[in-house]
């Protein structure tokens, strides 16, 4: 696991959008595995951005969102097909038809849950996952005791998940209490992950994900496994962690070591 940790938001979404970037770069065709959350907005400006500058182009990328609310369709404010459209699809070249949420309002849940593994499984796996990370080390919408082998389905959000996320809802609006949500074995496939992380309510999470043991208590943990997981993170997040100076020191003889290689 590769930890960058980085002075404040605005850094972690640079830094993030650059890794996208250039993968995009490098793969015009890739496959994003894409989240919502307020955490990745300022790496979705960028990435606008970015394709307004006619660095990158979205015409040929097809993209895999994690998690949806059970009971919400794409046309409702609340949902997270509207969520993304509204900040980031409807503002670069993608075309809709290659952007895949989960569908909230299927008729058949169970079966739209395994239609989409299928889905990813058919357009060759996700090349990049980006995650954000709940307060209980959530990710997509694995709550705590989720299975770490676990595939797309429908998960009961937790008390704190519901309590988090009403910011976003008004007063007298329907919350959903579920979701369809990839697994978190689904999410162990993307051949690249990117976690961001920002603000010291994440601290917590961000300790137990990185440094705890390896437990279905914090679904971030999974990442322990992964073999090309990187975590970029400001210094509020990063606060509880034990080997912080050692993470910073790894990362500067990692960019040491690129700008040599950049010299050969
Ligand atoms: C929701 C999403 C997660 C996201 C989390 C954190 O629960 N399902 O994918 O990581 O919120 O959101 P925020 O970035 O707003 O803290």
């Amino acid at each position: 696991m590769q930890i960058v940790i980085l002075d404040n938001a605005a850094e972690v979404a640079r830094y993030g959008a650059d890794v996208f970037i250039r993968q995009i770069d490098r793969k015009p065709d890739s496959v994003l595995g894409l989240a919502t959350g307020s955490t990745p907005l300022a790496l979705y400006r960028r990435l606008i951005a970015a394709c307004k500058n006619g660095d990158i182009s979205f015409a040929r990328v097809c993209s895999f969102n994690l998690d949806e609310y059970l009971g919400l369709a794409g046309d409702h404010p609340q949902s997270y097909r509207h969520f993304m459209n509204t900040q980031l699809f409807e503002h670069i070249d993608i075309d809709l038809r290659n952007t895949h949420i989960p569908p909230g309002d299927a008729a058949d849940p169970i079966q739209a849950c395994s239609d989409y593994d299928k889905l990813i499984e058919a357009r060759g796996g996700i090349d990049i996952q980006l995650l954000g990370i709940g307060r209980n080390g959530h990710i997509g919408f694995n709550e705590p005791s989720s299975g770490l082998r676990s595939r797309t389905r429908i998960k009961t959000l937790t008390e704190a998940t519901i309590k988090d996320n009403a910011r976003f809802f008004s007063a007298r609006e329907f919350q959903p209490h579920l979701s369809i949500t990839m697994g978190i074995g689904t999410i162990m496939e993307a051949r690249k992950v990117v976690l961001l992380a920002t603000g010291a309510a994440k601290a917590k999470a961000i300790k137990a994900a990185a440094e705890g043991p390896l437990s279905a208590s914090c679904p971030a943990s999974a990442l322990q496994m992964h073999g090309n997981a990187l975590l970029i993170i400001d210094e509020a997040a990063a606060a509880g962690l034990e080997r912080r100076a050692f993470y910073k020191h790894v990362e500067r003889e990692n960019q040491k070591l690129l700008q040599s290689l950049d010299k050969t």
